[in-house]
């Protein structure tokens, strides 16, 4: 069964043309730097993010992982969100792997953390205390919605972090989204970070990748450090090609996930026991919950759903995230309502 697969945008299978792009790839060993399509890939997003260097890496929690080696060394401290995904989930590989300690600060509803919050968390120099060194910020913020961070907010705290000497890393998962969304260039929300990550592999369709875009003298770092935990890749124009798409087509059709985001949370909101959360979508993603009358569950209403050819993503045993991506189409949306209201009633 062709299912409507609306669990996360990670879930994006590369387009025909992502296909033939990487069977025609040109190719090398990458460790050797020897890949003219990793080299234009990587080149393609320095430029875009206005940065001077990048670096193609397997998945973003390697991309966050690096960037926290770069900055930190054993003992520092790190502030970041209690509901970020490099706090939740990338299974404790600062501390395990880096000795690096997290500081959560409590993400706001909009997706930030407070300047008051995150200025009451650094901490003083004392014999006692570990060198916070580096904030991290999160955009889109998936938790709290998929909600966006302004340019203004990030220079903020990019100003703060300076003037603290601290540094500031953005784990921009869904930064084009972000984007998008505020319908700015990319490079107005990332000029005050030190350091971004951003995911090819999401809603921008590609298989597999992200990059850590900063200095070249960070990069060069990075670069050394990913060949020491194993993400030396050789012959990877063949994903590259795939990533390069991503940049220069996928990027510019963000906004038509939003509108079908949207336009599923209208329709969702006139189903009966459902509730979509108030300011849902913000982006692609909709969250929402079963309204306080139904008695089943969402992990059982998913299960109906998929009965019905529709994967969605049961947060917890009340609440659902919906994410809309390239291979959701209006007609994926009409069968997604239908779905809900079949497996609710
Ligand atoms: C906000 C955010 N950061 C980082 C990642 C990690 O990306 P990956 O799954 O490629 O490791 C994800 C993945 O879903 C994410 O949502």
């Amino acid at each position: 069964m062709d299912y409507i697969d609306l669990r996360s945008d990670t879930v994006t299978k590369p387009t025909p043309e992502m296909r033939e792009a990487m069977a025609e790839a040109e190719v090398g060993d990458d460790v050797y730097r020897d890949d003219p399509t990793v080299n234009r890939l990587e080149e393609l997003a320095a430029e875009m993010l206005g940065k001077e260097a990048a670096l193609f890496v397997p998945s973003g929690t390697m991309g966050n992982l690096l960037a926290l080696l770069v900055h930190c060394q054993r003992g520092d401290e790190v502030i970041v969100g209690n509901q970020s995904h490099i706090y939740l989930n990338e299974a404790g590989g600062m501390s395990a792997l880096g000795g690096i300690q997290a500081c959560p600060v409590k993400n706001q509803p909009d997706g930030t953390l407070a300047l008051d919050d995150i200025l009451a968390s650094i901490r003083t120099e004392d014999v006692h205390h570990p060198i916070t060194r580096l904030i991290c910020l999160e955009n889109t913020q998936n938790i709290c919605g998929g909600v966006p961070l302004t340019p203004d907010y990030t220079r903020e705290v990019g100003e703060l972090a300076h003037r603290n000497h601290l540094f500031l890393h953005v784990d921009g998962a869904r930064i084009f989204n972000a984007a998008a969304a505020q319908n700015i260039r990319v490079t107005d929300l990332v000029e005050p970070a030190d350091s971004v990550m951003f995911c090819l592999s999401k809603g921008l369709v590609a298989p597999i990748g992200s990059m850590l875009v900063s200095t070249g003298k960070f990069i060069a770092r990075a670069r050394h450090l990913r060949k020491m935990l194993g993400g030396g890749m050789r012959q990877v124009g063949v994903l590259a090609a795939a990533g390069i798409i991503s940049l220069e087509k996928m990027t510019k059709r963000l906004g038509h996930d939003h509108a079908r985001a949207k336009k599923l949370a209208d329709r969702l909101r006139k189903v009966n026991g459902l509730v979509v959360d108030q300011n849902s979508p913000y982006t692609n993603m909709v969250y929402l919950n079963l309204s306080d009358d139904v008695q089943s569950n969402a992990q059982h209403i998913t299960q109906k759903m998929k009965d019905h050819g529709v994967l969605v993503d049961a947060e917890n045993s009340r609440r659902f995230r919906l994410v809309t991506h390239y291979w959701i189409d209006d007609q994926a949306v009409d069968k997604t309502v239908s779905a809900f209201q079949r497996a609710l009633h």
